[in-house]
């Protein structure tokens, strides 16, 4: 049992709704790790939008009632169950995933989601890596195909999946190009990678970037709104150019004519459906990139535990994204 402890504060949905229906409760069982099977004390949770359309009961798959949101911690190992090996009490870690959920003081991990954590970040930046760096690994490389000297553009480039990009392909050699819909967040896109940024509030912006891409155009989109933007995509995109739908919020109408010319490709990408062999190599990446000195996840807004609801409230409905936005449990 952690420190004596037998109970913690967590957040529990008991039912779909607003973001009202987050409650903290003072009085929930610490989880117990079983086989193969981690028990983390949680210092931070990264906060990620596709948690809100869960709560929401929008999402195509819906958790079990009551159910705690959150899969990205980062904090120190309180217990192993059995079998692990790789994890001993003590040890700095952040996660890919939870069993017991990430809003909350303690949680359970299947100890192959679970990464050791190096001195180099602290817990808050920890807590940004998971969906965020292996996402924008995954759209980037597996899915996107992109390669050095290529030219990617991250359209939404300020939030957690954006900086992530910017920072790995930037590394990998490419030429990056980020948007933000404000000041402050162009210039920690430009601060966490990209060689330009233009400000996707502004009226010319798309002119902007065919303008630095030159005849060329762009290889790679990284499209974190595609249904305000995959039209203007494929009008930005090179020959064989390839967009990548990471985020969207309705739909759009396009003219699959403008596919054609240049035989480009729409693919939608989805971490949750990414192979075991696909993880494993997204995580091999991120590890290096921390150890070389390049990833260093940006941290945005902070919230304590009891302030969940505005935060799920924020992170949809408050422009002007600057990093992962995180919640703190100490
Ligand atoms: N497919 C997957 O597996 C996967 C995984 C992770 C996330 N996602 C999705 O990807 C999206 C981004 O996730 P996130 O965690 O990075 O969210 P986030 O931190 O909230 O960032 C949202 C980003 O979208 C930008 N944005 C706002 N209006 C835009 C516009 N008109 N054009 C282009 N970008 C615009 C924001 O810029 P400003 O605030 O500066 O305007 C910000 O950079 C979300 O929809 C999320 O659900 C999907």
């Amino acid at each position: 049992m952690a420190a004596g402890r037998n109970v913690m504060r967590a957040v529990k949905v008991f039912e779909f709704g607003g973001p009202e229906v987050l409650k903290l409760q003072a009085d929930i069982p610490l989880p117990v790790p079983g086989e193969n099977q981690v028990l983390i004390k949680v210092h931070a949770c990264g906060i990620n939008p596709v948690e809100t359309y869960i709560r929401s009961g929008t999402y195509a798959k819906k958790p079990a009632l009551p159910h705690t949101p959150g899969s990205d911690v980062a904090g120190v190992v309180e217990g192993v169950g059995e079998h692990v090996t790789t994890f001993k009490k003590g040890d700095r870690v952040f996660t890919l995933g939870t069993i017991s959920g990430g809003y909350a003081e303690y949680t359970i991990s299947s100890a192959d989601t679970v990464f050791s954590l190096s001195d180099k970040l602290d817990f808050k930046q920890g807590a940004a890596i998971g969906i965020p760096y292996f996402t924008a690994y995954h759209a980037l490389f597996q899915k996107g195909s992109a390669k050095a000297a290529e030219t990617v553009l991250v359209h939404g480039a300020s939030g957690g999946v954006g900086i992530a990009a910017c920072q790995i392909a930037r590394a990998y050699g490419l030429k990056v190009f980020g948007t933000a819909g404000t000041e402050e967040g162009i210039k920690l896109v430009l601060q966490n990678g990209a060689h330009e940024a233009f400000n996707h509030k502004k009226k010319d912006y798309l002119t902007q970037i065919k303008e630095a891409a030159g005849v060329h155009g762009i290889d790679v989109v990284i499209e974190m709104l595609a249904n305000v933007n995959l039209a203007h995509d494929l009008q930005l995109l090179s020959s064989g150019g390839r967009v990548m739908i990471v985020g969207s919020r309705g739909p759009i109408e396009i003219n699959p004519r403008d596919t054609m010319w240049k035989e480009s490709s729409i693919r939608g990408i989805s971490l949750f459906s990414a192979s075991k062999d696909e993880l494993r190599e997204c995580a091999a990446s991120i590890l290096a990139g921390v150890e070389a000195g390049w990833l260093k996840p940006a941290v945005g807004p902070e919230y304590a535990l009891e302030k969940v609801a505005e935060a799920h409230k924020d992170i949809i409905h408050s422009p002007g994204a600057l990093g992962k936005m995180v919640l703190l449990m100490c």
